[in-house]
């Protein structure tokens, strides 16, 4: 085998289709030099001109998350994705990518994750400042809690987490995982945790953690490691504590 196939699954919404192009296999090749290889010199492997692809990069070292994309039907960077190891672990030199299918469709390997970024936004995603000024030092954060947090700040709103999550679909108003990794973090910063009852009361919704049904998929596509899993089962607590400091009147929890 000298050369590989990418079949990418192209189009607009409501008219997509598969196209292949071939390439010869060299060392170090991945997902996007192949695009941009297309992009130069748009012609499919039935040899007609073509279209360049449409998909979206930017950091090229899996940080942004804006590459994302089923590849081989799997949730991941098209960055990362090197074709020779994935040729050699499937055996095929036929390579698959499309669009992630929870969001909209823009074109081609486009697809619009606003959403994602508009749940952050409910769930107070962020440190509240109330002024710029010298303050001195924050609280001191333990060790232990400081690696928690990180693990936590991995998270690039890549969107793998959602697509590979059932509970996330139309008829769901599921916010998906991520935002909920961000109110665990949120929850043990020791300045953002003010906010910490009106992000557990958008988590009490029908978006919130309930709408979680513990498939456990999510973790295993995320590429940052992000301990969702923990975070889903910590922050369900968060929610049922509130939820019966609510039912007796209870002062405000804070965690
Ligand atoms: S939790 Fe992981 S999979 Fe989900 S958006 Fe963040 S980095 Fe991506
Ligand atoms: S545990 Fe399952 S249902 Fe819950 S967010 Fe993860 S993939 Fe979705
Ligand atoms: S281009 Fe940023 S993660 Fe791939």
């Amino acid at each position: 085998m000298t050369t590989f196939i990418l079949k990418v699954f192209r189009g607009m919404p409501g008219k997509q289709y598969w196209e292949e192009f071939q390439f010869k296999r060299r060392f170090g090749a991945n997902v996007i030099s192949a695009l941009m290889e297309i992009q130069k010199n748009p012609i499919n492997r039935l040899g007609e001109a073509t279209t360049p692809v449409a998909w979206e990069s930017n950091c090229l070292e899996e940080v942004c998350g804006s590459c994302s994309m089923l590849i081989n039907g799997r949730p991941r960077q098209a960055c990362t994705a090197l074709i020779e190891p994935i040729i050699e672990k499937t055996g095929s030199e036929i390579i698959t990518v499309a669009p992630f299918t929870k969001f909209p469709l823009v074109r081609d390997l486009v697809v619009d994750r606003t959403v994602m970024f508009e749940n952050l936004k409910k769930v107070q995603a962020w440190v509240e400042v109330d002024s710029y000024h010298e303050e001195g030092y924050g609280p001191l954060i333990s060790p232990e809690k400081q690696e928690v947090m990180y693990s936590l700040a991995t998270c690039m709103t890549c969107g793998c987490c959602s697509e590979a999550c059932p509970q996330v679909n139309d008829h769901s108003p599921f916010m998906g995982p991520a935002p909920i990794g961000q109110v665990r973090l949120f929850s043990i910063h020791p300045t953002a945790r003010v906010k910490h009852a009106e992000r557990i009361q958008v988590m009490q919704t029908d978006a919130g953690v309930g709408s979680c049904g513990n498939a456990q998929n999510c973790v295993k596509v995320c590429p940052k490691n992000v301990p969702l899993t923990d975070a889903i089962a910590s922050v369900g607590r968060d929610t049922t504590l509130q939820a019966i400091h609510d039912l007796f009147g209870l002062p405000e929890r804070n965690p």
